[in-house]
């Protein structure tokens, strides 16, 4: 039994269930300790470490869900498409996508098995690894996050040069959307055979479009998407930056619907309707004096009105910054104030 995958079912659980987007990460001395020894990506590479990061925070915070160590631009590599993580910038892709004959050189299909085996012995290791009543949640970019980062060469303000393409060259775009929903199909569903009990869906830079481009140029890719994949797990569709989206991305699918903390639950849920909820503590609350943390959570889990359905979690990554002390008093707190 896992409060987690019943709180994606919208089945009524005896506590509500908390996991952090990012659990495993900077915050942990443990794994600043490793990433003394790794590069990043040679960490996501090596299975048993990706296994043995995945797991630190289920011991440490007692976390209902974990989430397997990767990137959601470790698919960009089989798509023949380069890039490399630097210390100060983040990400970087070689030769930035920006044209018709571009998208023609990305590669219009992938052997997850073959290019990403790693992700999918990560997960079987982890797996073997995890109790019984935590379950291991796979994930993906979106296709529309992935494409910004194609097409701007790395993270963005603006997304110029991604809306430009869009609003340009919509044969262009589509193609490349084609491309990369087809592939993520194909990773997402094999994550599930190596052994994903849910999956997730990060569509963190969608919230740079207004509604009516949503519909037009992303939300046919997404319903896509959710029709292929593998169905047997449930999956959470996760955008952030505008709320105003949240109605066209639970139209276009996915059991729970990842709010960021822009939005308000309990309204947000109103207007929804019937979908389970993830969210939305805003993280940098991690910075604030125990009580006020403690109210702050206490709000969300407010919002929630006893719901069936909710999944708690930060309204978006947890920081390098965060005091692993404050995590963990958070994770208790979710806990028995919603076990009252
Ligand atoms: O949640 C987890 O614990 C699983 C691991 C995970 C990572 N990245 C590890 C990571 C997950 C789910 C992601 C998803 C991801 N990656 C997203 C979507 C989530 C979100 O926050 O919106 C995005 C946009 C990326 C792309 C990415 N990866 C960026 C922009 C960066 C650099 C900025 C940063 O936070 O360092 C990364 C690197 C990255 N991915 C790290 C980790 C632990 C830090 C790498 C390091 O150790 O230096």
């Amino acid at each position: 039994m896992s409060e987690f995958l019943s709180a994606c079912r919208r089945e009524p659980t005896a506590f509500t269930p908390i996991w952090l987007m990012r659990q495993a990460g900077r915050y942990q001395p443990e794994y600043r300790a490793l990433r003394e020894r790794y590069g990043f990506v040679e960490m996501c590479k090596n299975s048993e470490v990706a296994a043995e990061v995945t797991l630190l925070p289920v011991s440490q915070l007692n976390v209902d869900a974990a989430i397997i160590f990767a990137d959601i631009l470790l698919i960009l590599e089989p798509l023949g498409i380069g890039f490399r993580f630097t210390p100060d910038d983040g990400p970087r892709i070689d030769a930035p996508i920006r044209s018709a004959a571009a998208v023609d050189a990305v590669a219009s299909e992938i052997d997850p098995e073959e290019s990403l085996g790693y992700v999918l012995k990560a997960i079987q290791y982890t797996r073997s690894g995890l109790p019984a009543r935590v379950p291991l949640i796979g994930f993906s970019g979106a296709p529309f996050t992935l494409a910004s980062y194609v097409i701007e060469g790395g993270g963005s303000r603006d997304y110029m040069h991604t809306k430009a393409l869009m609003f340009s060259d919509p044969g262009a775009w589509n193609a490349l959307m084609d491309k990369l929903t087809a592939a993520l199909v194909r990773y997402l569903n094999a994550q599930v055979k190596a052994g994903a009990q849910a999956l997730q869906v990060f569509d963190s830079w969608v919230g740079c479009l207004n509604p009516s481009d949503y519909q037009t140029y992303v939300q046919p890719h997404m319903k896509r998407l959710f029709r292929e994949l593998d169905r047997s797990v449930p999956v959470i569709h996760f955008g952030t930056g505008n709320p105003a989206l949240y109605p066209l991305m639970k139209a276009a699918g996915g059991d729970v619907i990842g709010l960021d903390f822009r939005s308000d639950l309990g309204a947000t849920w109103d207007v929804l309707g019937d979908t389970a909820v993830m969210g939305n503590l805003d993280p940098y609350s991690l910075l604030a004096p125990r009580e006020e943390l403690q109210r702050r959570a206490a709000k969300v889990l407010a919002g929630a009105r006893g719901r069936a359905g909710h999944i708690f979690n930060l309204g978006h990554g947890i920081f390098p910054e965060a005091p692993v002390e404050q995590v963990r008093a958070l994770v208790d707190f979710v806990h028995a104030e919603s076990a009252r």
